[in-house]
């Protein structure tokens, strides 16, 4: 059988709940209310307890929202924060935007998440915080992470921009370190229909700054204290998260069964390394990753099929640009070696066929 999945369709998210989605328009519409307020508040409530944490804060995106939590912990100037060599470039921009030293460390080969084990080794008087990303949706290791962080009196800070839904032994991801950053872009497992971002946490102090900060420093209106952004989730796109929030489990649901669809039919294939999932996890699938040294030919293959497919993060020119004395010690980001080996498949699940 071939299984048509196109990479990405996000209309057809809308296409499936419209007619709540148009409720949800008509009632911010009519409310007058278009920023802050009623929606965006149970939105936050509604996310914080998905998470099973205390406090969600809704902000902008999900770069804004990992740059407010860097701020809110006071890290600057001077400070140094581990990242992932191998993730999206906003995590690392995050960090080199409030002026903090971006410190990349070597993915696993078998998850391609952060290697705990190759932290230690470059933590300095200077670092003050990890920046673990639960990368295409599989959980990193929060328990090694964890226990570093307490050894050496370091902040742990969750990329959780693909990771809505995923569970670390019974924890939801983003609500296992000191904070997590979220994006709703509308690509992600949870996403809206134009940008949008949160920081969930169990640190009240924390809450509140992200609150203010994100709100030209200022707790109410025009009481501006310290020096903040313009960074807000807007009412629209909370009301749609809202409804979306309700079938998020579904919809994860559906990406697994593709996932477990795609492993059965790639088994066989001894040159493709397939993701691996390990027995404490539950990943929510945001994206479906595949190792080749014959990426391009598998492309080519696959596209034929009509499936569409695409390459990972590791072709970012920016990285060359302006981390260029990184890369030719790191296997995720020097082009000679893995760089050119992922491909990702469609885990976007509308259509009538996925639905059962
Ligand atoms: C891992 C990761 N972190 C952060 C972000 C930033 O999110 P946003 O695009 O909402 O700013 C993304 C977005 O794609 C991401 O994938």
């Amino acid at each position: 059988m071939t299984l048509h999945v196109p990479f990405l369709d996000v209309r057809s998210s809308f296409l499936e709940i419209r007619s709540e989605l148009n409720d949800a328009y008509k009632k911010v519409m009519h409310s007058g209310q278009y920023i802050h307020g009623e929606e965006v508040e149970s939105f936050e409530e509604k996310f914080a307890a998905y998470c099973g944490v205390k406090y969600c804060v809704g902000v902008g995106n999900g770069l804004e929202a990992l740059i407010l939590i860097l701020e809110a912990f006071g890290i600057g100037s001077g400070d140094e924060v581990i990242v992932p060599a191998n993730t999206y470039i906003a995590t690392w921009l995050a960090v080199s935007n409030i002026g903090a030293k971006v410190i990349p460390v070597e993915p696993e080969f078998s998850t391609y998440n952060i290697d705990p084990e190759r932290i230690e080794d470059i933590i300095s008087p200077a670092t003050r915080a990890i920046l673990p990303v639960h990368l295409y949706g599989q959980p990193v290791d929060m328990d090694a992470i964890l226990t570093i962080a307490k050894v050496h009196d370091l902040v742990v800070i969750e990329d959780a921009a693909q990771a809505h839904g995923a569970v670390y032994k019974e924890m939801k991801a983003g609500s296992i370190g000191d904070a997590a950053g979220w994006s709703f872009y509308p690509s992600k497992n949870l996403g809206a229909f134009g940008d949008g971002g949160a920081v969930t946490t169990n640190d009240e102090r924390l809450a509140k700054k992200v609150r203010v900060l994100r709100n030209y420093g200022s707790e109410g209106k025009y009481v501006n204290e310290i020096k903040g952004i313009n960074s807000r989730l807007d009412p629209l796109q909370a009301a749609f998260l809202k409804v979306k929030i309700s079938y998020l489990d579904e919809w994860n649901r559906r990406r697994s069964v593709l996932a477990e669809k795609y492993r059965a039919s790639f088994l066989d294939l001894r040159e493709l390394v397939l993701p691996c999932v390990l027995d404490w996890v539950s990943p929510c699938w945001h994206l479906f990753v595949v190792r080749t040294q014959k990426r391009d030919q598998l492309q080519n293959y696959l596209n034929k099929l009509l499936h569409q497919t695409f390459h990972l993060y590791h072709d970012q020119k920016i990285l060359s640009l302006f981390f260029l004395d990184l890369i030719p010690t790191s296997t995720i980001l020097n082009p000679c070696f893995c760089a050119s080996w992922f491909l990702q498949l469609g885990v976007y699940n509308h259509d009538k066929q996925y639905r059962s």
